[in-house]
């Protein structure tokens, strides 16, 4: 794995970089950019994963544009807080890569307002907890730290990682990937420990 400070380097400079959680977790690997640099090609890429592409934001944002959570009683496993899903209001379908990317990243202006965007749409807002991995180990809330630690609007996309199989794709995949793509490759408890060390919290 790569260091923390070398992954939000490539974050700062707009590349995809894969994230880990606990192998006791979901055990998954996702793709992981900011949303202010979510061009087309970048979210292009980040579907080969074929996972769920979506964009963490932080509360304040949900409730300037009134997303809700997609469902009043989480009990899905993990809690994970899909929002209702948008898209940019001049979009034809929503789905393409350029008009995916230009949800996210007026989703990702700090003045986007409530009729930038349709409803129901193609993307997935989740909703980061406001003190990052601190307070919850997903990679909700990776994306929007890596995104805030790389001087970004504190939102961030990202894609789970299939096999070619269509099973989770294992650490050695993962690995394999990276190395491929060049791509930095962090896990989120190294994020945890990184910040605790780097806000003098330990
Ligand atoms: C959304 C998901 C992914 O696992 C994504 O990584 C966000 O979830 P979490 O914050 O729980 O890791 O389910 O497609
Ligand atoms: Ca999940
Ligand atoms: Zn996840
Ligand atoms: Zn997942």
């Amino acid at each position: 794995l790569n260091s923390v400070p070398e992954a939000v380097e490539a974050i700062r400079s707009g590349e995809v970089v894969i994230v880990v959680d606990a192998e006791d977790r979901e055990n998954e690997g996702d793709f992981i950019c900011a949303a202010e640099k979510a061009t087309p090609e970048t979210i292009n890429f980040m579907l080969r994963g074929r996972g769920q592409l979506c964009v963490s934001i932080l509360p304040d944002v949900g409730k300037r544009i009134d997303l809700n959570p997609i469902v009043t009683d989480n009990n899905a496993p993990l809690k994970t807080a899909f929002l209702t899903p948008i898209d940019i209001a001049t979009a034809k379908t929503g789905i393409t890569a350029a008009e995916r990317s230009q949800t996210i990243q007026r989703l990702a202006s700090p003045d986007c307002v409530v009729d930038d965007f349709v409803r129901p749409g193609h993307v997935y807002p989740l909703l980061a907890k406001q003190g990052g991995v601190l307070r919850r180990a997903g990679h909700t809330e990776a994306a929007m730290d890596l995104a805030r630690m790389a001087g970004f609007a504190p939102a961030g996309v990202l894609c789970e990682i299939l096999s070619e199989s269509g099973d989770r794709a294992s650490r050695a995949e993962l690995v394999a990937l990276a190395t491929q793509h060049s791509l930095k490759m962090i896990s989120i408890e190294q994020l945890i420990a990184h910040r605790r060390v780097s806000e003098k919290l330990v």
